[in-house]
């Protein structure tokens, strides 16, 4: 593979990692921090890849010089390891067959909205199942021709919760972790996977489990009980009871909750610069110096509830409690599972309404819903979250959303306001946010109405309250609390101040 400017704030040098560079650290993702793309005269250039699992993650391997196992995004591409930033990328190749029916099949189509309350229905097919266990057994054996003797393996997200079983019958030495990203289902969803025992007993690998809430870390307890069969306590380890310990056989495995967070000082540092705030004004400027700017900023999935606020803010302007002349909403949706039906249909539902609400009150030259559909570079994502007065992120589900807390890093200033769904992990912690109820419009709007027009002080105070906990609790403690756990060197989590 080759290395390429379009690769943006990461590029692997494309130099081959040598073979007995077996890693003492090992993260193991469904896909690389870097995605690899095919030009049209078939060169292979690399880009940073979707999502909040690479922001959290990427700092702490290049901190940690490991190595990353993961899918380089594409089918059929990806041989041999390559070093770059501090991290050896060791890919996994997946045919085309494989991309459909692990990820965008078992994965995106049966886990995600299974996990995410059935906002979609999932589809259950056994082909799709047989793909998921032979995809997690390649992992899982990539894994273990990596990592070094005795070494540490964090393993990540659905995509993947066969690989601790598979790796610890391989590899008995290793240490293992593995951290869910999204939220862990009330029982009752999770009975209707049929192949919910497997699920559990793959989980189960690990020597210690993590979630962002201590919810989901009871769910799991209770399911290694009721569908297992194994001894179950809680609150044995640690003062706080938020773990759980699950005893397989001879081994205990360890359950709690660990809020992921997102490296706030140097968002904050960056959002301080002249260079920031000359591109914030910049932005406001070219949106037509507008009283207020309200943001979204999220990949286009379901769960996000973009829907929710473009209804909210449509009846707003209709009840003339929003004026679309003074007051204007920047969507950025980056692309994301394009071939999966629901997010197609999805993206053609959301098209049509900001096309409706610009319809009714968009001037010439002044849309009031402007929409961008590509991701955006860094820096110029850090100038808009400087720009909003009004940060929406209202998801019907999210396991914490990184979004929510990147806004608040961004805000030296003390200035702005957090619109926040109650259903995202994120509300746990951020108490002082214009708290909704994604399901109910009239309290949508009330939020975005209270944020809008809120008091210059009172906004001021709860925006303070709010960067103290994402400026204290940042990824590294989160790393730091999971992995030395994992490890043994501390028996209890932080408190994160949340009442988890
Ligand atoms: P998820 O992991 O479900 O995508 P998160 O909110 O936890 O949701 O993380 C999303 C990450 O992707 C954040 O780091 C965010 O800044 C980034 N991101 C989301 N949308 C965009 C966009 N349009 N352009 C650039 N980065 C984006
Ligand atoms: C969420 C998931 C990640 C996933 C990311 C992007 O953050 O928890 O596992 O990588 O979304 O989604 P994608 O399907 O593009 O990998």
């Amino acid at each position: 593979m080759t290395d390429s400017a379009a690769s943006g704030d990461f590029a692997p040098s494309g130099e081959a990692a040598p073979s007995s560079d077996a890693a003492d650290f090992v993260v193991v993702a469904n896909r690389l921090p870097v995605d690899v793309v095919r030009d049209a005269d078939g060169t292979l250039t690399w880009k940073q890849s979707p999502g909040g699992l690479v922001t959290a993650l990427k700092p702490i391997l290049a901190a940690r010089q490991g190595a990353w196992v993961g899918w380089p995004g594409a089918p059929d591409v990806g041989d041999g390891p390559v070093v770059g930033d501090g991290m050896t990328l060791v890919p996994v190749q997946l045919s085309q067959q494989e991309v459909n029916e692990h990820y965008e099949g078992f994965s995106n189509g049966s886990l995600w909205p299974l996990y995410h309350d059935v906002i979609v229905k999932p589809e259950y097919h056994r082909e799709w199942w047989n793909t998921y266990v032979d995809v997690n057994r390649r992992f899982a054996e990539a894994t273990a021709s990596v990592a070094a003797e005795g070494a540490t393996v964090w393993v990540q997200d659905y995509q993947l919760q066969l690989v601790p079983r598979m790796l610890r019958m391989l590899r008995p030495d290793l240490r293992i972790g593995f951290f869910l990203h999204i939220p862990f289902p009330p029982v009752e969803l999770f009975m209707q996977m049929p192949w919910r025992t497997e699920i559990i007993e793959g989980i189960l690998g690990a020597d210690l489990v993590g979630f962002h809430l201590a919810g989901g870390a009871q769910n799991f307890l209770y399911l290694a009980k009721r569908l297992c069969g194994y001894n179950t306590s809680r609150g044995q380890v640690g003062v706080r009871s938020r773990f759980g310990v699950v005893s397989v056989g001879f081994r205990s495995v360890r359950v709690g909750a660990f809020p992921i967070s997102i490296d706030s000082a140097e968002l904050d540092r960056t959002a301080r610069t002249a260079e920031t705030k000359a591109r914030a004004k910049r932005l406001r400027r070219e949106l037509g110096d507008p009283a207020k700017v309200m943001l979204g900023v999220d990949r286009l999935d379901y769960t996000k509830g973009i829907d929710v606020r473009l209804r909210a803010i449509g009846e707003l302007y209709a009840e003339g409690r929003l004026d679309p002349a003074e007051h204007v909403f920047v969507q950025l949706a980056t692309p994301s599972r394009e071939r999966v039906e629901s997010y197609r249909t999805m993206r053609d539902d959301i098209e049509r309404q900001v096309g409706r609400i610009n319809g009714e009150y968009g001037r010439v030259g002044h849309p009031a819903v402007h929409y961008i559909h590509r991701p955006v570079p860094r820096d110029e994502l850090l100038a808009f979250f400087s720009a909003a007065d009004v940060m929406l992120v209202t998801p019907l589900r999210d396991g914490m959303n990184l979004v929510a807390k990147e806004y608040l890093a961004c805000r030296p200033d003390g200035g702005g306001a957090l619109v926040l769904s109650e259903f995202t992990g994120a509300a746990a912690e951020l108490k002082q946010a214009y708290q909704c109820n994604p399901h109910d419009l009239d309290g949508v709007k009330n939020a975005i109405d209270d944020a809008v027009h809120q008091d210059r002080e009172e906004g001021r105070k709860r925006i303070r309250a709010m960067r103290r906990q994402v400026l204290q609790y940042d990824v590294d403690l989160w790393a730091r609390s999971f992995l030395d756990t994992l490890s043994g060197h501390i028996d209890t989590v932080r408190d994160t101040g949340d009442g988890q």
